[in-house]
């Protein structure tokens, strides 16, 4: 970890910008307006790209194509296998694109390339060929009902998907969006996130490259109240897939009633990660580690209050410290880089926030607490001791580099502290008794429980909210039913 690295390895440093305009109805354009906005990059707070800024008519003119697209045209006539044939063309060029694609999302979102490489891009290829072999096996039932009628029920597309995404994971998003739609036979308008449009932006170029028929993947990069409002209020749009804050969830679902739109949220968390006295206590460090620290702590489930065992506190809380202050801050291209700037301005003023609230309520800072360098919007790896259930460090989502050690001495007791938030996304526990483990996995209101282990993600595994932390479940069959309407045919057999 700390040792030294003879010589700081750089890999390719800064992609081409290839694509920086709309793309509706299989042609990339300007916005109407004409204006654009600036994307930067976190690490030298520099402009990388102006990018063409979407709003209300340009939204109006996706929505428009992915309707026509849906509806007429060569995608409805489409067999779902040669769906899935897309979906897998897509993938493979991917990995064809893999260190462009790691390198763009470096370049905007400040992650180290080393994630990257080995995170987000085998992540996004592994759903999209996962969502490849579902286009063709999307069955209904055949259902005995009372009388001489024969009963079956179709899987149908919903319509136009309205997909949202936020800057955490800006082409990991894509994939979880964009994939079960696609197989699910249904067309999109996506608004990526406004601080790192440029992966998904490449990806639709490769999409088209793929053969995916135009309109049926549509791209406005703009703002959330312009653009991303008119999504959620257009009339053709039967959809909306949202990633992100609470509070912005809470905008859409008022918008979306109008046109009483379905809506999948995948929101934010306060994940609880329990780790009791009994449990490798390495292992449990490790995790904890990578559990808050990865990504810059910038995860929906970051396990970001960690309740220890009173025994073990102490111990527990000396080699975090060693590893927190053993991450590697810099250069988010050099390879031996594990923690890069946080996404921009507005995540660095609001983190650092935190911390001074941490600090007034009386937590006990044991490493960390300060911004690192002089450019770019870097935070050093903080841990607070001490903290107790009701300060706000233990309560708010921070989504950055802070994590918060709580102490515990009984199981009932952490349940009951695990469970008082209104989030419901994630958690983890570490202990070596099995019995202990299945009672946590079973009492914590939590949408995925990881047992001695923390982060791992598969297309296949369902994930998702309980209470504030979302409605409905990305990845698995799970997120095919987000994309289907439910269809039940009746024919009289006399
Ligand atoms: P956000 O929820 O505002 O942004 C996410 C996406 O929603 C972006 O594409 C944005 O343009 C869009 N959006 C914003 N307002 C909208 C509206 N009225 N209608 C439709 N779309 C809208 O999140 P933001 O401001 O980027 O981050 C703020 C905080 O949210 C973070 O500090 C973090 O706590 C949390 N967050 C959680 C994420 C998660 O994965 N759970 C991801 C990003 C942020
Ligand atoms: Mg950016």
């Amino acid at each position: 970890m700390a040792t030294a690295v003879a010589k700081p390895q750089r890999a390719s440093s800064a992609p081409k910008v290839r694509q920086t305009q709309l793309l509706i109805d299989g042609k990339w354009c300007d916005a109407r307006s004409g204006k654009t906005f600036a994307t930067y990059n976190p690490a030298t707070e520099q402009k990388i790209a102006d990018i063409a800024e979407g709003d209300a008519a340009d939204i109006d003119r996706a929505a428009k194509a992915a309707r026509k697209a849906f509806e007429s045209g060569d995608w409805p006539k489409m067999d779902a296998r040669d769906r899935g044939k897309l979906l897998n063309r897509l993938a493979d060029l991917a990995e064809k694109h893999l260190d462009e694609l790691a390198a763009l999302e470096t370049l905007d979102n400040g992650k180290p390339l080393r994630d990257s490489r080995a995170a987000d891009l085998p992540l996004v290829i592994d759903c999209l060929r996962y969502y490849a072999g579902w286009a063709d096996k999307l069955t209904g039932d055949t259902i005995p009902i009372r009388g001489n009628y024969f009963c079956y029920t179709r899987r149908e597309p919903m319509g136009v998907a309205g997909q949202i995404i936020p800057w955490n994971f800006p082409l990991l998003m894509v994939a979880w969006k964009w994939a079960p739609a696609l197989a699910a036979g249904c067309t999109i308008v996506m608004k990526p996130a406004e601080q790192t449009p440029l992966s998904c932006l490449r990806f639709g170029e490769l999409a088209l490259e793929a053969g995916f028929p135009k309109g049926v993947i549509n791209i406005v990069p703009g703002y959330g109240p312009t653009a991303g409002a008119a999504l959620v209020k257009h009339p053709e749009v039967d959809k909306i897939a949202f990633t992100g804050e609470h509070r912005t969830a809470q905008i859409i679902m008022g918008d979306a009633a109008q046109t009483l739109k379905r809506l999948t949220f995948e929101l934010g968390g306060k994940s609880p990660n329990i780790i009791f006295a009994d449990a490798d206590l390495d292992a449990a460090v490790a995790g904890t580690e990578f559990g808050l620290f990865f990504n810059q702590g910038q995860c929906c489930c970051a396990g970001s209050r960690v309740f220890v065992e009173e025994k073990i506190h102490a111990e527990f809380v000396s080699k975090l410290v060693k590893r927190a202050k053993a991450r590697k801050l810099g250069d988010p291209f050099d390879l031996s880089t594990t923690q890069g700037p946080q996404v921009d301005q507005a995540q660095f003023d609001k983190i650092l926030s935190y911390i001074d609230k941490g600090n007034e309520a009386g937590a006990k800072c044991v490493t960390g607490g300060k911004r690192w360098g002089k450019k770019g919007f870097y935070i050093e790896p903080t841990v607070f001791d001490e903290v107790t259930d009701d300060m706000p460090i233990a309560t708010d989502e921070i989504f950055g580099p802070v994590l918060s050690v709580l102490p515990f001495k009984k199981i009932d007791e952490v349940i009951t502290r695990a469970n008082n938030t209104c989030y419901g996304l994630a958690a983890a526990v570490w202990t070596r008794d099995v019995g202990k483990a299945h009672r946590i996995a079973g009492s914590v209101r939590a949408g995925t429980v990881w047992i001695n282990c923390y982060d791992v993600f598969d297309a296949a595994a369902p994930f998702g909210g309980f209470k504030m932390s979302g409605i409905g479940r990305e990845l698995g069959a799970a997120a095919l039913h987000n994309y289907t309407e439910l269809k039940t045919v009746t024919m009289n057999l006399d």
